[in-house]
């Protein structure tokens, strides 16, 4: 049987400062030596020198939450694709649905970040979900297809490899309910179907596909169960390191 190891990200949003995240970071890096995942840290970018520092040449990777759409210019308080690269930034988060909410990010605004960060040599992992009120209205599948559709939009596909879809549901962010096995399944099926609509079949098998949305040490095993997972994306267990040890270790297993 085929050995598929899942991507195990996490993001810290808002939380960690520069020394708590070193002594987060020196935790968990000594006690994942052994993991052959590959584990994205998504951390404030004030943190992401000492991260970056402490991580070279170890399993755990440093992504950055966001980025803008240029590379440089008058735009007070923003961080740029290639401030990021150089610094030994490999990944970056887009989409998420927390930027969409406080930050008015829109599909647009994503998809012009993303033009530019894979241009920079960034991997993008592209959040979409449904929020409750989609769910409620059963418009699921047109929402995700639109985030997809205009998150997308004139990709070429020579870059697809470097794309990870997160599907998050909003309902399911931090708010300890998380989507079922089918509900997920379901979601990845539909997630495929539109890329096949836009991409070729051999450049959309190349797009990982994760979950997101309340994974804890507890429900982990039950996700671990879907055939189609090819990685996870955790939110506030990851702030915690023995849960989140224990996450790392029912994934690798
Ligand atoms: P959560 O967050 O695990 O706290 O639900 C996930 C996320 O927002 O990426």
């Amino acid at each position: 049987m085929e050995e598929k190891n899942l991507i195990i990200s996490a993001n810290w949003k808002m939380n960690k400062t520069p020394k708590e995240a070193e002594n987060l970071i020196e935790e968990l890096k000594s006690k994942v030596t052994k993991v052959k995942n590959e584990i994205i840290i998504f951390a404030p970018f004030i943190d992401m020198h000492v991260a970056t520092k402490l991580t070279k040449d170890t399993n755990l990777k440093i992504g950055a939450q966001n980025c803008h759409f240029e590379n440089f210019g008058a735009y007070t308080g923003e961080i740029s694709p290639n401030m990021l690269k150089e610094i030994g930034i490999k990944y970056v988060l887009l989409g998420h649905s927390e930027r969409r909410l406080y930050c008015n990010e829109t599909d647009e605004i994503i998809n012009k970040k993303i033009k530019t960060a894979l241009k920079e040599g960034l991997k993008v992992i592209l959040c979409v979900g449904e929020s409750l009120q989609d769910k409620n209205f059963n418009v699921v599948e047109e929402k995700i297809s639109v985030q997809i559709k205009k998150a997308l939009y004139m990709v070429e596909e020579k870059y697809l490899e470097k794309i990870i879809i997160a599907y998050e549901p909003v309902w399911a962010i931090g708010s300890g309910v998380y989507a079922s096995n089918e509900e997920i399944t379901s979601i990845f099926r539909i997630i495929k179907k539109i890329l096949l609509n836009m991409f070729s079949t051999s450049a959309i098998q190349k797009i990982k596909i994760l979950y997101g949305g309340s994974i804890n040490a507890q429900n982990i095993k039950n996700f671990l169960k879907i055939k189609e997972l090819d990685g996870i994306l955790v939110g506030g267990e990851s702030l915690k390191t023995e849960e989140f040890l224990k996450i790392i270790k029912s994934v690798s297993n």
